[in-house]
């Protein structure tokens, strides 16, 4: 089964064909950040004028990269949301066109369970026999810009959400973070680079949200807003001035307690329900200090570990098809009616799992 995907929620223009829900044949990404530098983060209107731009290009490159032809494709798949509404609405409508002339189904996608999705991605998981099945149970944290997400999948659309961010989303803090220490942006690879032989521990920033006994609102949740304020006070107090060994202690401090808040639940989901396996995915999912403490938590407790490939763990088009080709029905689904939805939250069972 060969599915075209198309993702176009936020600030990268990508496309991919993934045949049988697992094997990638093509993966093309337009990354716009270059556009958005200079204004500290993605301007909506300049974001959807460069889907429009540059859209028509990934989208052959990836089929030519997969060596497909149109003929060849059994569906389309596009992100439908959450998102900005301009950005998903030049891929989805270009996806709903395509589908249209082919005669193919089209898939809507949810971006945020194509994320948690894109950890079956993983080359951990042994390469399918036929059309991909992922597992179930798997504990699977969500690390992005724009969310922070604690999940159980079972299948898709059905996945027990544990907790989400009451404010700022892990990389959100990690950019802001950046911002006050005068880093670029995005924030998160820069404050990893700049946190290189810095000392850990140098600044006790807060740990997120404290939970309050077994209150379910708030013992999976998150919370990054403080953290930003405390290094906006610190620095207020401290300023830099120029010191490079400072600025790295400050960079692999803010960076330990980003982490630390993220893997402290984690470990606590892990202990508390039946799970088969850990995942995490997002762009967060990138940084080299939370894979190491996940791979660390995986293997005391001997769990698999699918942690999403670098290429996969930020917005690509990839898991996009991939979690169209788990569709049983992907023959009967047709989204064509259907519109762009930017406030989508994730297709979820029921808000928690039983333990
Ligand atoms: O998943 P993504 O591409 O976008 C959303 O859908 O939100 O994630 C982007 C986020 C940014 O906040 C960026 O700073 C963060 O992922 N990020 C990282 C790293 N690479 C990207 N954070 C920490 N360490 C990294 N190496
Ligand atoms: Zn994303």
């Amino acid at each position: 089964m060969l599915v075209l995907g198309i993702e176009t929620s936020c600030d990268e223009t990508a496309a991919a064909v993934v045949r049988d829900g697992r094997e990638v044949l093509s993966n093309v990404i337009y990354s716009q950040i270059a556009r958005h530098q200079a204004f500290g983060g993605v301007v909506p209107e300049i974001a959807s004028r460069a889907h429009v731009e540059v859209l028509p290009r990934i989208i052959d490159e990836a089929m030519a990269g997969a060596g497909a032809a149109w003929g060849d494709l059994d569906a389309v798949a596009a992100t439908r949301g959450p998102g900005l509404s301009t950005s998903l609405l030049v891929g989805f409508t270009a996806a709903k066109a395509l589908a249209l002339r082919l005669g193919k189904p089209l898939l809507g996608i949810n971006h945020l369970e194509a994320h948690l999705y894109s950890v079956f991605l993983s080359s951990a998981l042994q390469p399918p026999t036929s059309v991909f099945r992922p597992p179930s149970s798997v504990l699977i944290l969500l690390a992005s810009g724009g969310h922070t997400s604690l999940a159980v999948f079972h299948a898709p659309g059905q996945i027990g959400i544990l907790g989400q961010t009451f404010d700022d989303a892990a990389g959100e803090a990690l950019d802001k973070g950046a911002k006050l220490l005068g880093l670029g942006y995005p924030g998160g690879p820069a404050i990893e680079t700049a946190a290189r032989g810095g000392n850990p521990g140098a600044v006790p920033f807060p740990r997120g949200l404290r939970s309050r006994g077994d209150d379910p609102e708030t013992r999976y949740a998150f919370s990054f807003s403080g953290l930003k304020t405390a290094l906006l006070y610190h620095l207020k107090a401290n300023p830099l001035d120029g010191n490079s060994a400072r600025l790295a202690d400050l960079a692999a401090s803010y960076q330990e307690a980003v982490v630390d808040a993220l893997v402290a639940r984690v470990e606590r989901a892990c202990d508390e329900f039946q799970i088969r396996g850990l995942g995490c995915a997002g762009g967060v999912a990138r940084n080299r200090r939370l894979r190491e403490k996940l791979e660390r938590i995986a293997a005391q407790r001997n769990l698999p570990l699918l942690l999403a490939e670098p290429d996969f763990c930020t917005d690509n088009a990839a898991m996009v098809a991939a979690l169209a080709a788990a569709d049983d029905n992907i023959a009967r689904h047709d989204a064509t009616g259907l519109d762009v939805d930017p406030t989508w939250p994730i297709p979820s069972s029921s808000t928690r799992p039983g333990p």
